[in-house]
């Protein structure tokens, strides 16, 4: 087997004392810069608007992160006009010295990586660790995507005698990176950097909650060194300007991950073509997850109970590739619920910025409501295992497990992005693949188990893009495991991967004959 030898950056340590004050300190210092405002970054400048949006930090709703201002349908068409300019010398700059620019976002990265965890435990309600890892992934993709454009550079020599086959990539066009506000920070990097790599134009059109970490993502491509008018920050309206800038007849790519209802909006928007527009768009779409962790009679339970519990109820279950579903096989099932709701009983649920916090809260109260009508839905449906108390004032949820709940119930099949998991009984594990398959999603999925015919099988017939053996389902790493799923989860394509710049090139083929 392949061996990566890619060097994915470490995490934060935070057992070590130093590192955990440094990190508190970082936190005290960025509490004291809320409140500010930031604006879109087009053609080369900061840009006021006439529209403005507060993001606000979800533990504590009363505390403003920072102001957005929001760009207008005249700003996107501004913008547009700008990428167009610049792409003349974008394509032209050679591989090397774009890739050196995606270094030097990571060193910014590495260098801010105590102050970025800090907006980003504020403004979306994360705790430390887990966006820690979110830097390190940005910092990863960075890396990743620059060796990957080096990579591609070189191209194809297919010569033979009296005529010469040379295949190579080049750009596409101006790419639109629309981007979820889950993962706010490593999400927009991996898109942005894999497409400004490539030589495309590239506007960044973040999620609204999201906004004011995406503004330090822009901060640092600009500092890091990309042209005037190749990288432009555009926060905005998704259902109006984003809406717009997908239909503009002048974008060639859309990179967009988030739910399943706009990812297919967005696909049909994009599949019209406008007066005057020379091109067909690629969309790249990766939407979200019903993912499934089978629990067979061989498993070991402890281990089982734990990666149930991180991938279910980390990040308050608002990841893509979260488990919501664990099917558990009759003979272990009464066993792996009892201990589970242990598991769950002793969860700390509160602010992110506690450094205690296992579970905080929900990104808005749109979401907490969301969450608590899919709550009140499992509660007609199947029995309440155990439901942990929401704090106070914060967007809480505390978590969730439904206990029998049969495989076509609707929090069986719907993505709650909540801290909610549905518990299924199966009789054996030819019932638990055919549940674990049975979902319109293929995102991610595990299976604990210690039985060899078990685990062959479920890598043959497990339906899912990133599928885990004994271990949780979130937290993929660049480059060891590229991440994204199938069927109505995406379009395939794996981010961190070695197919992922090549969406955003066009090969050519040039002949000569000698
Ligand atoms: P969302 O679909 O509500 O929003 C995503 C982005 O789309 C935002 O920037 C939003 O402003 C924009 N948008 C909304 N309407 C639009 C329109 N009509 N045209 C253009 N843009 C529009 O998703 P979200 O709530 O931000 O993120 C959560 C979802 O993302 C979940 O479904 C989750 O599973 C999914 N997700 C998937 C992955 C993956 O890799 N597969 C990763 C993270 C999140
Ligand atoms: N890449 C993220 C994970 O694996 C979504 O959890």
């Amino acid at each position: 087997a392949e061996k990566s030898a890619f060097p994915n950056v470490a995490n934060t340590d935070y057992a070590d004392a130093q590192l955990r004050e440094a990190a508190q300190k970082a936190l005290k210092q960025v509490q004291g810069e809320l409140g500010k405002t930031y604006l879109p970054f087009i053609d080369g400048e900061y840009v006021s608007t006439s529209q403005t949006v507060n993001s606000v930090n979800p533990s504590n709703p009363e505390d403003v992160i920072g102001t957005l201002g929001l760009i207008d349908i005249e700003l996107a068409d501004l913008a547009i006009q700008a990428a167009k300019t610049a792409f003349g010398s974008w394509r032209r700059t050679p591989a090397s010295e774009r890739s050196a620019i995606l270094r030097n976002a990571a060193e910014i990265m590495e260098r801010r990586r105590n102050e970025l965890v800090a907006w980003m435990l504020l403004e979306v309600g994360k705790p430390m660790r887990e966006c820690d890892g979110e830097v390190s992934e940005a910092i990863d993709f960075c890396r990743y995507y620059a060796d990957e454009m080096e990579r591609l550079a070189g191209g194809h020599n297919y010569d033979l005698a009296g005529e010469n086959n040379r295949y190579h990539y080049q750009p596409r066009g101006i790419t639109l990176v629309i981007s979820p506000w889950n993962f706010p920070f490593a999400i927009p990097t991996g898109m942005t950097v894999a497409s400004l790599v490539a030589g495309n134009p590239t506007l960044l059109k973040p999620a609204e909650v999201s906004s004011v970490i995406a503004a330090k993502l822009a901060e640092i491509l600009i500092e890091a060194g990309i042209p005037k008018g190749v990288f432009q920050f555009v926060p905005g309206k998704g259902s109006t300007v984003g809406a717009h800038m997908v239909k503009h007849r002048d974008i060639n790519t859309i990179v967009f991950t988030g739910s399943q209802e706009v990812g297919c909006q967005i696909f049909r928007d994009a599949a019209i073509l406008q007066p005057g527009q020379k091109h067909l768009k690629r969309v790249i779409a990766e939407m979200g997850g019903k993912n499934g962790l089978i629990i067979d009679e061989s498993a070991d339970l402890d281990q089982a109970v734990a990666g149930v519990v991180q991938s279910a109820f980390g990040y308050s279950g608002q990841k893509c590739s979260a488990c919501s579903r664990a099917i558990a096989i009759e003979s272990v099932y009464d066993a792996f619920v009892s201990r589970l709701v242990e598991a769950v009983r002793s969860l700390n649920v509160g602010d992110a910025a506690k450094p205690s916090t296992q579970v905080g809260p929900v990104i808005d109260a749109k979401a907490q409501q969301r969450i608590r009508e899919y709550i009140a839905k499992g509660k007609e449906e199947s029995s309440v295992a155990i439901e942990m108390p929401s704090p106070e004032p914060g967007y809480f949820v505390g978590p969730v497990v439904f206990a029998d709940v049969k495989p076509d119930d609707t929090i069986a099949q719907e993505e709650i992005f909540g801290p909610v998991l549905a518990v299924i009984k199966v009789k054996d594990f030819d019932a638990a693949l055919e549940v674990a398959n049975g979902t319109n999603y293929a995102l991610t999925g595990g299976l604990y188990s210690r039985t060899p015919s078990h685990i062959d099988r479920a890598m043959a017939e497990f339906e899912v893009g990133n599928l885990y053996i004994n271990r949780g389902i979130t937290g993929a790493i660049v480059s060891r495991q590229p991440f994204g799923g199938f069927k109505l989860s995406g379009v395939g394509s794996k981010a961190g991967g070695p197919d992922y710049v090549l969406q955003f090139l066009e090969p050519r083929t040039i002949t000569e004959n000698i």
